[in-house]
């Protein structure tokens, strides 16, 4: 299936949906729910992503079998060579030195499958309903609380069409990229962090957001909501307030949408740009994003910075919460270093190094806002940046 990365072809009903199934008919969850999190649509699709999520833990240094002995082997051939592991050695040092390691191998083969596999083990299962689900999102279109908006016109820009963490048609590319995206983000929060299926992460991040030092926070925005847990996380702390996400990804909005009428809580979704958000000058309050930035290239950066200054009113706080860099960036060990190359080169994380070779702070300082980067973590020690805009 090629979609050609073009916003109105993840938005029309593609000919491969034969079945006529009327758009009145709403929330598919043939499996029930777990308190918040529907279950996927076959009982061996859920089996699959659970044994993935297992093997992820598995080749993790520190949590599994496979990974302690990669861990072990990594050291033992980098000392057996004089380098010492601890040390902030690049990449192209080493390298050739762990490549054809079977220990090593064995391990990122299992870590790039297990990656693959659990992308598509999920894709196919909602293409196999896809007539079910885009009933689903068509029946949520035009409903509330909230609205969407989509715009099959918008023009993706380049460095947006990868397809990022090896995500099958990336975050514009599958009608489905959103629920795709939502169940593939589950398996790497249960296997990096405590799990996440009630969107526990983003209830933590959004409960030590700052506010704006005059209390008052009457609109606010998500940069790059994708699937809208943050953004509907953050109306669930601010209920009084007008919560808007915005994506590039036509199916991420649709997909944050569609959840947002499940779940009953009233967020705005729209496909727009962050770079171009179309909203007034002064706009909003609080201007919040979760992990976008290091998925951008640094023009992009550059610019959405610049966009959130203008939307954001006198007063109001920015906070964005990302990779730590900069004065943030921990230092560095060889296994590090590997692992974030391996991110790089093989996980797809396009503008992951650009990101974090710059100072973000000091990107946000560039555009005219008041920094302080010693604020807490916001999320698993992800930096994050108190930002303002002077009263
Ligand atoms: C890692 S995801 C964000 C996750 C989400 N904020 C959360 O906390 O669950 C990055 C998102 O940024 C979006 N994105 C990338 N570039 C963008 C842009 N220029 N404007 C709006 N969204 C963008 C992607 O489509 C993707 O959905």
């Amino acid at each position: 299936m090629n979609y050609l990365f073009k916003a109105s072809a993840v938005i029309d009903r593609p000919k491969y949906v034969k079945k006529a199934v009327p758009a009145s008919l709403s929330d598919v969850e043939p499996r029930g729910t777990i308190g918040r999190m529907e279950r996927l649509p076959r009982l061996d699709g859920e089996s699959l992503v659970d044994f993935f999520t297992g093997f992820m833990v598995y080749g993790l240094p520190g949590r599994g079998a496979l990974g302690n002995a990669f861990a072990a082997r990594f050291k033992a051939i980098l000392e057996d060579n004089g380098l010492n592991p601890k040390d902030d050695i690049p990449v192209e040092r080493f390298l050739h030195l762990v490549q054809d390691d079977h220990i090593i191998g064995s391990r990122l083969q299992a870590w790039l499958s297990t990656i693959q596999l659990s992308w598509k083990t999920i894709q196919d299962g909602f293409h196999e309903k896809a007539d079910d689900y885009f009933a689903e999102m068509e029946g949520a279109d035009k409903a509330g609380p909230g609205t969407l908006e989509l715009n099959p016109d918008l023009i993706i820009p380049a460095y947006a069409k990868h397809e990022i963490h090896l995500q099958p048609g990336g975050y514009v590319g599958d009608p489905f990229s959103g629920y795709i995206n939502y169940y593939y983000a589950n398996i790497f929060y249960a296997a990096f962090y405590k799990g996440n299926t009630q969107d526990q992460v983003q209830a933590d991040a959004v409960s030590r957001i700052p506010t704006p030092a005059d209390g008052q926070v009457q609109r606010i925005l998500d940069m790059g909501c994708a699937t809208g847990r943050l953004t509907l996380a953050v109306k669930e702390r601010f209920p009084k307030s007008e919560v808007w996400g915005i994506d590039v990804g036509g199916p991420m909005v649709r997909f944050a949408h569609t959840r947002g009428i499940d779940l009953g809580i009233e967020c705005h979704f729209a496909q727009r740009l962050a770079e171009d958000t179309k909203f007034p000058d002064n706009h909003f309050d609080l201007i919040i994003s979760s992990i976008m930035h290091h998925e951008v290239s640094a023009a992009a950066t550059d610019d959405i910075v610049a966009e959130a200054f203008r939307v954001l009113r006198p007063g109001g706080v920015y906070f964005p919460m990302d990779h730590r860099t900069g004065k943030q960036l921990p230092k560095r060990d060889a296994a590090t270093n590997f692992f974030v190359w391996l991110d790089h080169h093989v996980n797809n994380e396009v503008w992951r190094p650009e990101f974090e070779s710059r100072d973000f702070a000091e990107v946000i300082r560039g555009a005219g806002f008041d920094v302080d980067e010693n604020v807490r973590p916001a999320r698993f020690g992800n930096g994050v940046i108190l930002a303002t805009k002077k009263a």
